[in-house]
């Protein structure tokens, strides 16, 4: 089993940024805990950041022509606005699982709406970093 962790921009500030919304783990202390628990649970994975919407774009269909099993994606502010990576992840035919550090629903109305979740088969909010956990064991039950 082999997975694909995508996040979006200004992830890569986690640590710094907004830390009462977004905690105070930083984006290398989300790295370590996606890979220990791949580790732990077998499963091969490749962590992809990027503050494009175009470089996550190629990023996706690249997972769907290298043999992976399933995505992780925060697609942080592209959430909300972004047809082009919600038309990317229906393109390829892998399972892919919404993550977000806070919760969306909670917070302002531009918020609300995700399009990337409309080609996910579950969603993480509001755990923190905790949440990437959650999806990769969701995940590994989801393909087994
Ligand atoms: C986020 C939530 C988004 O609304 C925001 O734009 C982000 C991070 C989260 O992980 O909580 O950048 O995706």
């Amino acid at each position: 089993m082999k997975f694909l962790v995508i996040n979006g921009p200004n992830l890569n500030l986690l640590g710094t940024r907004e830390p009462s919304i977004y905690g105070a783990a930083d984006y290398a202390a989300l790295e370590t805990l996606v890979r220990d628990t791949c580790a732990a649970e077998g499963i091969d994975v490749e962590i992809f950041q990027s503050n494009h919407e175009g470089a996550i774009v190629d990023e996706i269909q690249r997972g769907g022509r290298d043999g992976f099993s399933g995505i992780i994606i925060n697609p942080a502010a592209y959430t909300h606005t972004s047809i082009a990576i919600l038309d990317a992840l229906k393109s390829v035919a892998l399972p892919a699982v919404e993550v977000h550090i806070s919760d969306p629903m909670t917070r302002e109305e531009f918020r609300h709406i995700s399009y990337a979740g409309m080609a996910c088969v579950e969603k993480f909010v509001g755990m923190g970093i905790e949440g990437y956990r959650k999806a990769i064991l969701f995940l590994k039950d989801y393909c087994s």
